[in-house]
């Protein structure tokens, strides 16, 4: 077994090598979910197969349906459905990419072109249906009513989760239990999905299928918590997606709300500005910056998303050890180190 945690995250280019190592027991499986996403992808209509292997190959990190195997994993399932469910979840989270840059007007993904820039509008919110129609389909193919409930009800959270935050858009009063909502709909629920389609496949108890939900949900708040910090915090080439981005599509994220808790009321004039002009100069981001470690407020959030991980890796003990297992209570850590 790979000892896990005598990697680094700190050196450079190591968490996409953490990130292998980890993936390691589901290597075979992973491929796998390569071939059925280019396989759905195909259509008659040529621009189909073209978006769908542009979005395929851009080197998606593949956590989701990493975490949907390492749990079938180790609760013992072996039959090929976890491929299957594994392929639906990332078609999800793809859609939701695609629709995503269109909204947020963000030109650049996984260190790309985003489809829409290269395809347009039209042409990548149809794509995108494709996706999550496909999703369906596929997870359909299937008699298990209980798992599609449960990928239905997940990805209308996720809409859900992005509609609120619009109505949220440039709002520098949001409270930080509002911006949990938005993450909580927006990313934590597939995640919580994943992790509990992997249990329902194998022999697993209730309480063990409601501790992969509490297991994927923590994990999940850490990640966009950390997603968020690394639009402050990040290397753009790393990214693969601009720093600042948050706060120039008017999204307060927490640790700039956190600042406007402790201000005296330079940060929120500072802050309205950004995201009124959706734009910020050099000087403007030093300020902020500045203000954000003068109060503190990146370790806040830091030290927020490890309280997640921390409730992540409790879940966990309603299972006994196994390889598996190991992965799923490291991913967290990773969760919380990674630079992309
Ligand atoms: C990006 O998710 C969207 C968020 C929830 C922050 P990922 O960082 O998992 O995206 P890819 O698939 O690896 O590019
Ligand atoms: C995550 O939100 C997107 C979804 C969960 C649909 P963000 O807008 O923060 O993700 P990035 O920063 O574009 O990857
Ligand atoms: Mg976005
Ligand atoms: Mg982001």
């Amino acid at each position: 077994m790979v000892r896990l945690s005598r990697v680094n995250p700190a050196t450079p280019n190591a968490s996409a090598s953490v990130l292998a190592q980890l993936f390691e027991p589901i290597r075979d499986d992973l491929r796998a979910v390569e071939r059925e996403f280019a396989r759905h992808v195909q259509s008659q209509i040529s621009v189909i197969p073209a978006i769908g292997n542009y979005v395929k190959d851009g080197g998606g990190k593949r956590i989701r349906p990493a975490v949907l195997l390492m749990a079938a994993r180790m609760a013992g399932y072996t039959g090929e459905r976890a491929v299957l469910y594994a392929s639906v979840v990332e078609f999800i989270h793809s859609a939701t990419l695609v629709h995503d840059d269109i909204i947020d007007e963000a030109e650049l993904r996984r260190g790309r072109q985003a489809a829409h820039t290269r395809w347009g509008n039209h042409l990548t919110v149809l794509f995108g249906d494709f996706l999550y129609l496909k999703s369906m389909s596929l997870a359909l193919t299937q008699d298990t009513l209980d798992v599609i409930r449960l990928l239905c009800d997940v990805t209308l959270r996720i809409v859900e989760g992005e509609i609120y935050q619009l109505t949220k858009q440039g709002a520098v009063d949001l409270s930080e239990e509002e911006h949990f909502e938005i993450v909580r709909r927006k990313t934590a629920y597939l995640f919580a999905g994943c992790a509990r389609i992997g249990g329902m496949l194998g022999p697993t108890t209730r309480e063990q299928q409601e501790a992969l939900w509490e297991y994927g949900s923590n994990i999940g708040m850490a990640f966009q918590i950390v997603d968020d910090l690394l639009d402050f915090t990040g290397d753009e080439v790393a990214l693969g997606k601009p720093v600042g981005g948050d706060l120039r599509e008017g999204k307060l994220t927490l640790s700039v709300i956190h600042l406007l808790t402790q201000d005296d009321g330079r940060a929120r004039a500072l802050v309205g500005k950004i995201a009124r002009d959706r734009a910020v100069d050099v000087d403007e981001w030093r300020q902020l910056r500045a203000m954000l470690a003068e109060t503190r407020s990146i370790e806040y959030a830091q030290n927020t998303a490890l309280s997640f991980v921390d409730r992540a890796k409790q879940a966990l003990q309603a299972f006994p050890a196994n390889d598996a297992r190991e992965a799923l209570l490291f991913l967290p850590d990773y969760v919380v180190s990674r630079d992309r």
